[in-house]
């Protein structure tokens, strides 16, 4: 069976089909939102290839990657970066806990239009607002969403402004990594409401903020382990090693910081994250069976990097850095002040917005 009641059957399984979302995952055909070429799990699949295969992974619980690099190809040695796709389904709905019926919701980041044909279904179309930054994708939904027979507001635009031309929002979805939470979302949402967005910095990207809008500011906390595209106007660099590192010779030291440490605890890195926002990590392990790996890291400025050479049965690693910033110096020094606090959780962090700033701590 490959049509959307494989979707019901599949999510129903997993146990994460609640009865409000049912009837929509079963009226609203993924297959109106998925290119006919796509990537799934690393591959590349057509719909003129094999028929069959495009539907089976139509139908799947997964991601489908439906675009690269805004669109354009990448040039000869450039990191493909994915810069749009349908969500996972069973995200979509853990996401979606937070809707009801009669809210009316701004999602940010439209995409292929399937996330807000389950809005439009299940909310109406009058209820349901999406706005989405780049016009060609724009486009393609607005193409879709008819296909599917369904007229959401759709909005061509920056989402980091909001749309307040249909404010206020009772839900903010935004469905791209932010790293700075829009006052205008905070504005545009009502008194009550709530705003979800994945959210980090470029060293942790990996978690969803949740927070309630009160007299103008919004609080809340952290919680999953999303991985969505960033939000063109705020996303980290991208890159291969090459792009920072071009043989120069950095300055040599040691650490007795085992840098997988940063790699293995995702409470240590999301702290890391909030200090070393511009940044990140690369964890490179060696081909040889040594268990040796460096860890690299970038800045998004392009102009610093370092390394750490971890190797097995030592206790200091050497550590070399290389331009204005000290890169390791810096996550070395949040992660010891982490320790010293306590090791804090992620789920100990609140976050805050006001009109004036925006704050993360555990205070
Ligand atoms: C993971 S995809 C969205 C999935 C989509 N909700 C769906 O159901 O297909 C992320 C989308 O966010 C869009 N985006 C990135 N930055 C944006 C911005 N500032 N405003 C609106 N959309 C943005 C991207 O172009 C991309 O289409």
């Amino acid at each position: 069976m490959s049509s959307p009641g494989r979707l019901v059957e599949i999510l129903r399984n997993k146990g994460v089909l609640t009865p409000g979302w049912a009837p929509t995952v079963a009226a609203v055909d993924r297959a109106h939102f998925v290119p006919d070429t796509f990537e799934v799990e690393g591959r590349t699949v057509t719909r003129a290839a094999d028929e069959a295969e495009w539907r089976r992974m139509v139908y799947a619980d997964l991601p489908l990657i439906t675009q690269y690099n805004d669109g354009q190809t990448p040039g000869d040695g450039q990191v493909g970066f994915p810069t749009c796709s349908t969500s996972m389904p069973s995200l979509m709905l853990a996401m979606d806990a937070i809707v009801q019926d009669g809210d009316a919701v701004l999602e940010i980041g439209t995409g292929t239009g399937y996330h807000a044909a389950w809005l439009a279904h299940r909310l109406g179309e009058d209820r349901t607002t999406t706005i989405e930054t780049d016009a060609i994708l724009h486009g393609l939904a607005r193409r879709n969403l008819e296909r599917a027979g369904l007229r959401p507001h759709t909005v061509l635009g920056d989402g980091l402004l909001g749309a307040p031309e249909r404010a206020p929002y009772d839900r903010t979805i935004a469905t791209c990594t932010v790293r700075d939470i829009p006052y205008a979302w905070v504005a545009q949402t009502a008194d009550g409401g709530t705003i979800l967005t994945p959210w980090g910095s470029s060293f942790h990207s990996y978690s969803f903020a949740t927070l309630t809008v009160h007299d103008g500011e919004a609080t809340g906390g952290f919680s999953g382990r999303p991985s969505f595209m960033w939000a063109r106007q705020q996303r980290r660099s991208y890159g291969r090693i090459g792009d920072w590192y071009k043989g120069e010779q950095g300055d040599v030291a040691t650490t007795d910081l085992d840098p997988r440490v940063l790699e293995d605890d995702p409470d240590a890195r999301f702290a890391v994250g909030l200090r070393v926002r511009d940044a990140w990590p690369l964890l490179y392990p060696a081909d040889d069976g040594s268990d040796e790996a460096t860890y690299w890291l970038f800045d998004d400025a392009h102009t610093s990097w370092a390394t750490v050479e971890y190797v097995p049965g030592r206790d200091a690693y050497e550590t070399e850095q290389y331009g204005p910033r000290r890169l390791w110096d810096e996550v070395a020094a949040a992660y010891r002040d982490w320790r010293e606090a306590g090791s804090p959780p992620r789920s100990a962090y609140r976050i805050s917005i006001s009109p004036s700033r925006q704050w993360v701590g555990t205070g």
